[in-house]
This record gives structure tokens, C-alpha cells and sequence, in this order.
């Protein structure tokens, strides 16, 4: 239930929060998850007068963090970064992701690919077998979406997934914008079994800005128990 959730979502907040130290330039994720972390962090930095820079990887964790009094910087200020926190839709034995269920993924990609490591805290319900259930969002420019979902769907059917649908994101009968502005396509894959091809696929296709796969980037899993323990997958 929610509340299991939650004192997992803590749990894995407060290991991640240890791993930080003083000095440390630090990206910060987004989705609830990486909320209950800052909120950790916050404590942790205020209680022991640390030291810390941070980049955001969106406007909503952003204004968290400083209203929590935490220095929010922009990722060029800082340059490379320690460790990035961030949460993820999926998680498989490999340590790939699905990200971008909070349509954040393109600035949670450049965040973690410009930190020495990342770390993903999450509940065990977000550990699969295959990646895939979770609808994997495309972040795509506006002009001509629906050309670029067509190249998408044959890019698809390229990889044997014909006909999987492919959805624009919308809230209250309106496209959902990104940070960057722009719009959301999410796949209905149901399993992935070749991520990198798909990957390289929808990577070479004019409109699309990023792909919420994270293949190779993660270094370290901490998925949060409802008794407060962690789970470390490497
Ligand atoms: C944001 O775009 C996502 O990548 C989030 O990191 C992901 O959706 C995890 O969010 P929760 O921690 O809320 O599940």
C-alpha cells in the first residue's frame, strides 16, 4: 500500500543521503522519490553545517531545494558533478532505467551523464526482469510531432514491436510541456528485450530531443524496504 511505499521511499532517501559528503557538488533528481531525498539531505546539511553545491535536474526540485536552503546552482556553474540522486520508473538486474514518468528525463540524463556517479533510490516496486511495463517516455519538439511519432512507430515495427501505441502526454486535455517545452510520447512496449537498439533507433530520429532509456549510466541501485532497510544493487 501507499504508506509501505513511502517508508520505502524514506528508507532509500536516507541511505542515499550517507553517501554524501562534505565538499561534494551534487546532482539532484525529480519525482517523489527524490523530493523525500532532498527533504533527507536538507536535515543532514543543516544539522552538520555541511558544505554542499547542487544542480537540479528541473525547476520543481530546484525550488525544493532553496526553499529548504540548499545552494541550487546551474550545472555549467558547478561543471562536473560528484554524484547525482535521482529516482526511476524501472529498474532492471543490469542497473538500466526507464526515467521520465515526471517528463523530466532529458535534464535528469545530462545531470547524471555529467556526474562521476549516479545513484538510483527506489521502492522494490520499481524493480523488473525486463524493462518496458512502465510506458517509456519520448521527450519530441513540438513541430511536426506526428511526423515524428510516425517514424517512431515504424522505428518500432523495425524492432518487431508493430503496432505498440505511442501516446501523447497530456493534462487537462492539453499536450504536457517539459522544462524545455516541449512535448511527451510515451511507448507502450510491454518488454524490451534490445534497449540499445531501440535506443539508437529513436536517437537518430529528427524531433526527438531524448529517450527515457539510462543504459550504462546508473552505478548503484538502493531500492527502500517498508522495515526502513536497503537493497543495494551494483
Ligand atoms: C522524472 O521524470 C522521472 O524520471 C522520475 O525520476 C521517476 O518518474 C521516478 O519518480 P518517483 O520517484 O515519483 O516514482
Amino acid at each position: 500500500d501507499s504508506s509501505s511505499v513511502d517508508l520505502s521511499k524514506d528508507a532509500a532517501a536516507r541511505a542515499a543521503v550517507a553517501l554524501v559528503e562534505n565538499g561534494m557538488k551534487l546532482g539532484l533528481g525529480t519525482g517523489s522519490t527524490a523530493k523525500v531525498f532532498v527533504d533527507r539531505l536538507a536535515e543532514r546539511v543543516h544539522a552538520e553545517g555541511m558544505d554542499l553545491r547542487c544542480a537540479s535536474t528541473s525547476k520543481a526540485t530546484a525550488d525544493q531545494a532553496r526553499s529548504l536552503g540548499l545552494v541550487v546552482e546551474e550545472l555549467d556553474d558547478l561543471g562536473w558533478l560528484d554524484l547525482t540522486i535521482d529516482g526511476a520508473d524501472e529498474v532492471d538486474p543490469d542497473l538500466n532505467l526507464i526515467k521520465g514518468g515526471g517528463a523530466a528525463h532529458l535534464r535528469e540524463k545530462i545531470v547524471a551523464t555529467a556526474s562521476d556517479r549516479m545513484v538510483v533510490i527506489a521502492d522494490q516496486g520499481k524493480v523488473v526482469d525486463c524493462l518496458g511495463k512502465f510506458k517509456l517516455p519520448v521527450e519530441v519538439i513540438p513541430f511536426g510531432w506526428q511526423s515524428t511519432r510516425v517514424h517512431i512507430e515504424r522505428a518500432l515495427a523495425e524492432l518487431g514491436l508493430e503496432g505498440r501505441p505511442v501516446i501523447l502526454r497530456e493534462r487537462d486535455g492539453q499536450p504536457v510541456r517539459t522544462d524545455e517545452n516541449n512535448f511527451i510520447l510515451d511507448l507502450a512496449l510491454e518488454e524490451i528485450h534490445d534497449a540499445k537498439s531501440l535506443a539508437n533507433a529513436l536517437s537518430a530520429i529528427a524531433g526527438v530531443v531524448e529517450h527515457g532509456f539510462f543504459l550504462n549510466i546508473c552505478n548503484l541501485a538502493i531500492i527502500g524496504r517498508p522495515d526502513g532497510s536497503v537493497v543495494e544493487l551494483r
